[in-house]
């Protein structure tokens, strides 16, 4: 093997720079060349690509987004665009692909594979929606964004006897707000993976302001409703004074934590490790801490990863 090609693809997330980083540098470490793909899947139909070399990455690695540029492809979606990916790959001498991503990305690069092109794919995806990898690169780093807001939310709404209803992203995925709620001290987080009970809550908040508390926090997945909806309907129970925050694409960008940094730098390596040794459609995870290579058409076929039963469990604990 003499080329190899990465690209990211889909939504951006934090880390994916780092993650290019560390197949540039693995690469180049093992005498292979690296080819970086602009703007995901797009690129490589639209043969957007240039050579990398150590300098091409540096700089990089503490910078959130992804400096090869990203895309949702339609085209990577109909035969006539993957058969020409494919054959880009092969005018281009790219005898490798490492494709940085989320599930519908992977489900780019199975198809790839699936066309006799060795692919690895790496899961990124703030989502954390992704089976088998306990965490996708990102997750961390928007969980940090997430905490640092509400944080910043809860001084605020002490000062005002307030209640915030926060939205978070992650598609039909509640891992986010889940895992933000317990980490933030939320008074409840509202999940696509579990029913809520409005009036159930309209009594909790009610009581807390009676007991004296000074604000109160409601984490709401996108998958649920919108910040606004829920708001309203507080407001129509109990006439609270309630106010929302939408973090939004907030939460996607950013320099990654140290977690993803490493996680990043892990996946990146491995990847290229993968390719040398011959493995061929493939995707990464790590597992218990350690880094574990799932057949890529078993990945994108599973469907997407459930919520951790440990985890309801200590939410529900305390008291979320
Ligand atoms: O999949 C990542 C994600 O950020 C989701 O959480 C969100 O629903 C979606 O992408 C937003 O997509 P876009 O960036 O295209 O608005």
């Amino acid at each position: 093997m003499k080329r190899i090609a990465v690209l990211t693809s889909g939504g951006d997330c934090s880390g994916m720079n780092a993650a290019i980083r560390a197949v540039v540098r693995a690469g180049l470490t093992n005498g292979l060349e690296v080819v970086g793909i602009q703007k995901g899947f797009q690129g490589l139909i639209d043969r957007q690509y240039e050579l990398m070399t150590t300098k091409s990455v540096s700089g990089k690695l503490q910078r959130g987004g992804t400096f090869l540029q990203s895309a949702r492809c339609l085209e990577m979606m109909e035969e006539p665009g993957q058969r020409l990916a494919a054959e880009n790959l092969k005018g281009m001498g790219v005898e490798g692909l490492i494709v940085i991503g989320g599930d519908g990305s992977h489900r780019g690069a199975a198809v790839l594979s699936q066309r006799g092109i060795s692919v690895i794919a790496i899961p990124a995806s703030i989502d954390n929606d992704i089976k088998f990898t306990d965490m996708s690169l990102g997750v961390d780093t928007a969980l940090n964004n997430i905490l640092h807001a509400v944080d910043c939310l809860k001084d605020t709404a002490s000062s005002h006897d307030r209640t915030f209803v926060v939205e978070t992203m992650g598609r039909n995925c509640g891992y986010l707000a889940l895992v933000s709620g317990i980490a933030c001290g939320a008074e409840y987080a509202l999940i696509p993976e579990s029913a809520y009970d409005i009036d159930k809550i309209c009594n909790h908040l009610r009581r807390r302001y009676q007991e004296g508390r000074d604000n109160s926090i409601i984490m709401v997945a996108e998958g649920v409703a919108t910040a606004q909806n829920i708001a309203d309907q507080i407001k129509d129970r109990i006439g609270f004074e309630t106010r929302i925050m939408v973090l939004g694409h907030y939460q996607r960008g950013g320099s990654p934590s140290c977690f993803d940094r490493l996680l990043a730098a892990r996946f990146g390596v491995s990847a290229v490790e993968s390719l040398l040794a011959k493995e061929s459609g493939g995707m990464l995870g790590l597992s218990c801490g350690s880094i574990i290579l799932t057949d890529l058409d078993k990945a994108v076929s599973s469907g997407r990863r459930p919520i951790d039963d440990n985890l309801l469990a200590l939410a529900a604990t305390l008291g979320i």
